[in-house]
């Protein structure tokens, strides 16, 4: 009987050692040792329910219950421990890791348009509200589109101010939108009404030219058409371009595939017509051709210049676009600078 009371003792005993050792540890690690410590192949509990083969039948019973109630205690003060552990760890992660939702984002860049790209587009929108609808030309063209059918002879000295880049006899970068009036027209019968944008080439580079640059080309052909219709379109177009009245002017000039022809200048914004780089210290920048379409053009493409009159303009957008967004050197245009393009978004 001695014997069983001191058994009973030690059991109570190693429950309570167990309870203040896992109720101590801070760690799940820890408690992983202890796991082994009382349930491991050597472990404490683990030995006390092998000896009990070895107990009399007797006393079997009574020290059985009380292993597997020391089992129990054991196995729950563990799980107890372990969640308590666990959710301190939960509590001690997320003070470290706080989120402070009310910084401001780190924010997106967010691309924008290139200022020609706008430029370009902003035009074409405004002549399709007039009823012109866009159409597109090759950028590789041939001699007869971008030359011949504009009236533009192979000896023609007007081809000396198309300084042009050639891949051979017959083919070349087109010098300006103009062949897309060729191409309409070839295609369609009047009356038309269409406008073609896109990139130009030709042998040049300077503050005010660069090899490659935009042009804007439009052509209306119909029966009852003047040169006073040409002046209000370009008029009106430019008032509603630059949102503001700026001095515009019209200069008598020469173009072989209309007649009469115009250039149209812009008072220079830069320097508000003082004189400077920009406007070659003339006070004025030329913004467009414009010009009636030659009857030599219809009769190559089969209308009747009797019944049709045309009229058509070509517009370089990066002028445009410098006048309008204050850009003293068009070649900033093609650097792919951000700080500058950054400005346009
Ligand atoms: N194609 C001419 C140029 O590039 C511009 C122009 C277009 C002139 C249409 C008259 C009519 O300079």
């Amino acid at each position: 009987m001695v014997k069983l009371n001191l058994q009973l003792q030690e059991i109570n005993d190693i429950v309570a050692a167990a309870k203040d050792a896992i109720f101590a540890a801070k760690q799940s690690s820890i408690l992983n040792i202890l796991r082994i410590k009382y349930f491991g192949k050597k472990g404490v509990i683990t030995y006390r329910l092998k000896e009990l083969n070895n107990i009399s039948a007797e006393q079997r019973p009574v020290i059985g219950k009380l292993v597997n109630w020391a089992k129990k205690e054991i196995t729950h003060f563990i799980e107890e421990r372990e969640r308590l552990l666990a959710e301190c760890e939960i509590n001690t992660a997320s003070q470290r890791e706080t989120l402070d939702v009310s910084l401001p984002g780190r924010g997106e860049n967010i691309g924008g348009l290139h200022p020609v790209t706008r430029t370009l587009k902003r035009i074409e929108c405004y002549f399709q509200k007039m009823g012109f609808s866009i159409t597109e030309g090759p950028e590789i063209e041939d001699g007869v589109h971008n030359f011949d059918a504009l009236n533009i002879s192979e000896y023609h000295p007007a081809r000396a101010m198309h300084d042009t880049f050639y891949f051979n006899s017959k083919l070349l970068l087109r010098t300006h939108t103009s062949p897309v009036q060729i191409r309409v027209m070839e295609k369609k019968k009047p009356p038309l009404r269409i406008i073609t944008a896109g990139r130009v080439y030709r042998r040049d580079s300077d503050t005010t030219h660069t090899p490659m640059f935009h042009q804007v080309e439009g052509l209306m052909v119909d029966e009852h058409l003047s040169f006073t219709d040409l002046k209000g379109i370009l008029i009106d177009f430019l008032k509603a371009f630059f949102e503001c009245s700026l001095g515009i002017r019209f200069r008598p000039s020469y173009f072989p595939f209309t007649e009469p022809s115009a250039e149209v200048d812009i008072k220079c914004e830069i320097c508000k017509g003082e004189g400077c780089c920009v406007c070659s210290y003339t006070g004025w920048l030329e913004v467009l051709g414009c010009g009636m379409v030659h009857p030599n053009i219809f009769s190559y493409v089969n209308v009747d210049s009797e019944k049709y009159l045309g009229l058509a303009f070509g517009m370089g957008i990066e002028r445009l676009a410098m006048l309008r967004y204050g850009v003293n050197d068009l070649r900033l245009f093609f650097d792919n600078n951000l700080d500058f393009l950054r400005q346009f978004n």
